[in-house]
């Protein structure tokens, strides 16, 4: 058995069983994937077994309206509340607090509609330029209602947001910040407790992008303490739905943006759209994966518990697998690596800037089995503040933890080959 010290708690934790996982995985016994080499993990997962499952035996069986009093229905409404409390316990808030929606895109929407209500003017946010556009574009055009719009700007030379800049900013006019736990583009893992900790002292609330972390390990949002935290499901194993975590404090706080009739019910205050039953059923697979990953490798009983096992123990796999590709970037003088070259502070989600367009350099990396992407992912600022083109757009090389190193092996020979 071979284990690593000290990524648990104090805890032992066993190194990832890679067969195991992506047995988990059926993408992995397609025959049209076979050779294939997938690197654009941030632009949407593969799914599990166990979500595939949930989804079919919902479309077979319960393809009814559900919370009816007829069988079907009933146990269709039940998957849908299991999905709810226990995707809940794993981030450690309570149930109604985790809603579903189309999208990450739709709810940050709603979230920023409801906020242009709630604010006044003359009162300020705070936004970002690392944000993918979801997090960034909704809350800008609330400076159309006179609420006053504060950038907190990335370092143009590393891409990191630093922790001093947006203190610089904050007052007691700023009521709400919202900010990524990780750059679509950059990688860097934002510090979001240490974040909260210094806007909740001047009063703001916080919202999360958590989208591009999320597939590496749920968080335990209740120990971050953001106000909100939103990541989208199809990224992170499951169907095509956005989850948001939202505090109570907060959500009651806000506007109703649903039916009337629903106003007390916290989880359908942000959520107009009618849910997805199939979909949000479906996400209960998510848990059932995490919960059999931590007890496939001797993790603690109990969701947040295991939950934070099976983050720490995917982080390490990522951690070992990225360094080896992030010094093989850093070191080629045809790229340049975007964010920084410690694995251990970065998610694997890995952009770099070439001479040429990087959509073409994608398209040569296909021929070698290499599923990659080239673009601006709707990360245009900031690329623009790190003075890359986004018409050039960055090579993106992104990878989770079913990822193995002989997959990294062939990216790199691929890249050495076709830079
Ligand atoms: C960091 C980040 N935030 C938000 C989004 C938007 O998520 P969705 O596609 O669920 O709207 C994306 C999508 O790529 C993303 O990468």
């Amino acid at each position: 058995m071979l284990a690593h010290r000290g990524l648990f708690r104090d805890c032992v934790v066993m190194t990832l069983d890679l067969n195991w996982v992506r047995d988990q995985f059926p993408a992995f016994a397609e025959a049209p994937l076979q050779g294939q080499a997938f690197f654009e993990n941030a632009g949407g997962s593969y799914t599990c077994q166990p979500v595939i499952d949930r989804l079919m035996r919902f479309y077979h069986q319960r393809k009814v309206q559900p919370y009816a009093p007829y069988a079907a229905s009933t146990l269709g409404g039940e998957e849908m509340d299991e999905a709810q409390r226990r995707l809940a316990l794993m981030m450690g808030v309570e149930t109604d607090e985790v809603s579903f929606g189309p999208s990450t895109t739709q709810n940050t929407y709603v979230l920023a509609n409801a906020v242009r209500r709630w604010l006044g003017e003359g009162e300020a946010i705070i936004v970002t330029n690392q944000d993918h556009e979801a997090n960034s574009g909704p809350w800008r055009r609330l400076a159309e209602e006179g609420i006053e719009v504060r950038e907190w700007q990335l370092n143009s030379e590393t891409g990191s947001l630093e922790i001093e800049a947006l203190e610089a900013l904050l007052d007691e006019k700023v009521r709400l910040v919202v900010f990524p736990h990780c750059s679509n583009v950059v990688g860097e893992i934002n510090d979001v407790p240490a974040i909260t900790e210094v806007c909740h002292s001047t009063g703001a609330f916080v919202c999360v992008d958590g989208v591009s972390y999320a597939p590496h390990g749920i968080p335990d949002v209740g120990a971050l303490g953001p106000d909100v935290y939103l990541f989208s499901a199809y990224k992170t194993y499951g169907p095509h739905q956005g989850i948001m975590a939202i505090r109570r404090a907060f959500g009651m706080l806000l506007p109703n943006q649903g039916h009337h009739f629903n106003s007390e019910m916290l989880y359908k205050r942000f959520t107009p759209a009618g849910p997805d039953h199939a979909q949000v059923a479906a996400c209960a697979g998510m848990a059932d994966y995490a919960e059999a990953l931590t007890e496939h490798h001797g993790g603690p009983a109990g969701a947040r518990d295991g939950a934070r096992f099976a983050h720490d123990l995917m982080r390490a796999h990522e951690i070992e697998t990225m360094q080896p590709l992030l010094d093989y970037l850093s070191d080629k003088n045809s790229a340049r690596l975007v964010g920084g070259r410690d694995a251990s502070k970065r998610a694997p989600t890995i952009a770099v800037e070439l001479a040429g367009n990087a959509e073409e350099a994608a398209s040569k990396l296909a021929p070698h089995g290499v599923m990659a992407g080239g673009g601006d992912f709707y990360a245009q600022r900031p690329l623009s503040a790190m003075g890359i083109d986004p018409d050039k757009g960055v090579l993106r090389l992104s990878f989770v933890h079913y990822t193995s190193p002989s997959e990294v092996e062939q990216l790199m020979k691929a890249l050495d080959q076709t830079l």
